[in-house]
């Protein structure tokens, strides 16, 4: 495996390009986890062709003075509607693990929402951070453990909490089992150090009437969470609109629509194309954002043309990680920006009030 680069070079001029120098840097079984989709992998596919479905509309000769990408989202001022999703176990992109991606989020501007499953303290994290930061809450079986873990996120200083419900169990991923990943013994979930777990089923049995998935949280472990903390919290992995509706009902601050990157349930429909349905449900009563497949600045302005507030990044976050530590990260995350600032140039929006739905094409005829 090669080291990580301390420079970037010219070949690197688009997130995608990441893809091929993080190959080369990670230990093949923790690619196969970092890079894999569950199932047939379709879902994961899905999410970046959809993207390709979708034409621009360019609308020429607008002024562009006073052009800005800025937002703020539950009191978090952002320089770009673009974040970093939460990843589990940085550490096996890099040895600066989240220190490295937390310091770039820092350097850039950008919110970084810290996965429960981070290789590092969430109180580290926090004290390396020089922007905001939300953490990322698997609702655990352990209610006062959890219950523990919102405290602390509130004490470090995360500002909002982002409630993952798509994943109660783990999706099927192939290609992980079949290179054999397992954690190597210098990463594992620290932050859930001391928490007790439902007794695992026996190996290859169903997993109907396991303790696992007799604890898995339903709409009521929302509610519980709500009486329990002050911060804001967003549901990540809503899809329905239905669902979307009762987040609200359930005292939601904000929607994630993501399909976890395929790596959940395969075989739904890419993330941008259940975005639109699930944003009009919600009518701007919340904030809405959306993950899964967003590799352009062209991707982060259909997203906002859909009904998007911002948009967040997961796997190219971890491929300019494994390639160049902080550097790389910075890089990626400056670089999707400034292909988000020329394609509101090229469109003709201003701010991000001027994205909407004239901004796409109709698609063309075959
Ligand atoms: C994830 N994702 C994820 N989501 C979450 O809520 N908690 C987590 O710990 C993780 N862990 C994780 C690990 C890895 C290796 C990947 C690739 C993804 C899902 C992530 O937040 C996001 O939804 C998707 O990655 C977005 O899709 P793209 O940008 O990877 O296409
Ligand atoms: C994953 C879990 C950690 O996607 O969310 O790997």
């Amino acid at each position: 495996m090669l080291p990580p680069l301390t420079q970037i070079p010219p070949e690197i001029a688009a997130l995608g390009d990441y893809e091929r120098f993080a190959r080369e840097r990670i230990a093949p079984a923790s690619w196969a986890y970092l890079d894999s989709g569950a199932g047939d992998e379709w879902t994961m596919r899905e999410n970046i062709a959809a993207f390709a479905r979708l034409p621009l509309r360019p609308r020429l000769l607008r002024s562009m003075q006073g052009a800005s990408t800025a937002l703020n989202l539950f009191g978090c001022d952002l320089v770009a509607p673009i974040l970093i999703a939460p990843t589990a176990f940085h550490a096996l992109a890099h040895p600066d693990a989240e220190l490295a991606t937390v310091m770039a989020a820092g350097a850039t501007g950008t919110c970084m929402v810290v996965s429960t499953q981070a290789s590092l303290l969430l109180e580290d994290v926090a004290s390396a951070a020089a922007g905001p930061l939300w953490f990322q809450l698997y609702i655990q079986p352990d209610r006062d453990f959890t219950e523990g873990l919102v405290a602390r996120a509130e004490a470090a200083g995360y500002r909002a909490l982002v409630i993952t419900v798509d994943a109660p169990v783990n999706g099927v991923r192939n290609a992980e089992a079949r290179a054999g990943f397992a954690l190597p013994p210098h990463v594992r979930a620290v932050n859930l150090d001391g928490m007790r777990l439902p007794a695992a089923g026996a190996p290859g049995t169903l997993l109907f009437g396991t303790p696992l998935l007799e604890s898995i949280p339903d709409w009521s472990a929302i509610a519980w969470l709500r009486e329990r903390t002050r911060l804001p919290i967003i549901l990540k992995g809503i899809v329905d609109p239905e669902d979307a509706r009762r987040a609200i009902d359930f005292g939601a601050d904000g929607i994630i629509v993501s399909n976890h990157g395929g790596r959940a349930l395969d075989g739904i429909p890419a993330a941008i194309d259940l975005l639109p349905d699930v944003a009009n449900a919600v009518a701007r009563q919340v904030p809405v954002l959306m993950d899964g497949g967003v590799r352009r600045g062209i991707d982060v302005l259909r997203a906002q043309a859909l009904g998007a507030d911002a948009v967040l990044i997961g796997r190219p976050i971890l491929h300019a990680l494994a390639t160049a530590g902080a550097l790389g990260v910075a890089h990626a995350l400056r670089v999707l920006m400034a292909e988000f600032e020329l394609a509101m140039a090229l469109t003709g929006c201003r701010t991000l009030a001027d994205i909407d739905a004239g901004c796409l094409a109709p698609a063309p005829r075959r």
